[in-house]
């Protein structure tokens, strides 16, 4: 989803995600992690330069960024923040709000607009609005990989 209608969304369905967010399971329990949600359109439109492919979240009705501390390679903090992401992501999608993605380039432009610490990391971005591009439901033939590629039953 990368084009959103203009309506806000409800403070209610806002609540319920961040709730999954915050329910999300993580390694030994650490929850390393901040969620921040954004609805003011000025923030949306500074967070959408903070990276190249960012451009949909000027446009949608809200994003929640997600931060870590940095983290060294084999961390399980990156596992643990997917888990958040995919928790946003259905909850949004239950509640017919569409999302999409953004990595994060620009570190200490979104710590300008959010006015987090310097020592967490935005691992990524999330857009959220009802969607113009597309209808929310399941694509018929998603652009993946074949199944035979990639799903193996008890051996290679
Ligand atoms: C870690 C991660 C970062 C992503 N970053 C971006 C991004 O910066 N901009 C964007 O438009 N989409 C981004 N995406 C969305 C992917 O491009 C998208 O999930 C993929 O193309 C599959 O599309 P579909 O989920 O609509 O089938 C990102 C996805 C992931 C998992």
């Amino acid at each position: 989803m990368r084009a959103f209608r203009p309506e806000p969304i409800p403070e209610a369905d806002l609540d319920r995600i961040l709730e999954a967010a915050w329910r999300a399971p993580s390694s030994n329990n650490e929850q390393r992690w901040d969620i921040v949600l954004c609805t003011d359109r000025a923030q949306l439109d500074q967070l959408s330069r903070a990276w190249t492919w960012a451009g949909h979240i000027a446009g949608a009705a809200a994003a929640i960024v997600l931060l870590s501390p940095h983290a060294e390679a084999g961390d399980f903090v990156e596992f643990d923040l997917g888990q958040v992401t995919m928790s946003i992501l259905l909850e949004a999608t239950d509640l017919g709000i569409g999302t999409c993605h953004s990595a994060v380039g620009d570190q200490d432009l979104v710590r300008e607009v959010l006015g987090s610490p310097p020592d967490r990391q935005a691992f990524v971005m999330i857009s959220l609005g009802y969607p113009a591009d597309r209808p929310l439901r399941p694509i018929a033939r998603p652009n993946r990989k074949l199944k035979s590629e990639v799903i193996h039953r008890g051996h290679w």
